[in-house]
């Protein structure tokens, strides 16, 4: 699998380029801000991108689909609830085939209603869902801390120990971590109830 994680911004947003290098196919999660270097990027090492898939609507994770798409002829997708233009709406479960990698849609509401992270073979892109030690805020429209309580345990947490997180955001004291090492450290996934979970997000 080519992956290549690209940092933009005072906000260190995220942005990815996921292919199958034997098929010369891949994927654009998230382009934010300057796009240059992601289209120099797919250029360079000849790749068609099919898709560009948001991990929910925020303008900081949406700002470069217009470009990335007039550049690459590529798609827009996200989930059906995502208000931005895009060409395919994604639901729970959905499996996009790029070459012979299967990128599976698992929604993840809670920052947003829209947010979703993509799993690809061991590798969990969880947008503003999950960062390296903390998780997406739930105090702006549309957030929910029951729902993003459901999200990370009902969900993100099922995953296996091994799977690598790549963040929507570079927040944290290295840009990517696994699932293990998240369950272990990160203060917003220590065991709580539901209830304590939404009480804890609602603090300062
Ligand atoms: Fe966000």
């Amino acid at each position: 699998m080519f992956l290549r994680q690209f940092k933009e911004g005072p906000t260190a947003n995220m942005s990815y380029i996921v292919a199958d290098a034997d098929a010369g196919k891949g994927v654009v999660i998230d382009p934010a801000g300057e796009t240059a270097r992601i289209i120099r990027t797919i250029e360079n090492e000849g790749l068609k991108i099919e898709y560009i898939l948001n991990t929910h609507s925020h303008p900081d994770h949406t700002s470069g689909n217009r470009q990335v798409a007039a550049e690459t002829g590529a798609k827009i997708a996200g989930h059906r609830l995502a208000g931005t233009k895009k060409d395919l709406a994604l639901d729970d479960g959905a499996i996009l085939k790029i070459g012979n990698l299967d990128i599976r849609v698992l929604y993840t509401p809670g920052h947003t209603r829209d947010s979703v992270c993509f799993l690809v073979e061991n590798k969990l892109f969880t947008g503003d869902t999950l960062f390296v030690g903390e998780c997406g805020r739930t105090n702006m429209p549309g957030g929910d801390a029951g729902a993003m309580y459901d999200s990370l345990f009902g969900k993100v947490l099922k995953l296996p120990d091994d799977v690598e997180i790549y963040p929507g955001h570079d927040y944290g004291p290295r840009p990517t971590s696994t699932i293990g090492q998240e369950r272990r450290s990160n203060y917003t996934l220590e065991p709580r109830s539901r209830e304590d979970f939404i009480e804890f997000m609602a603090e300062p």
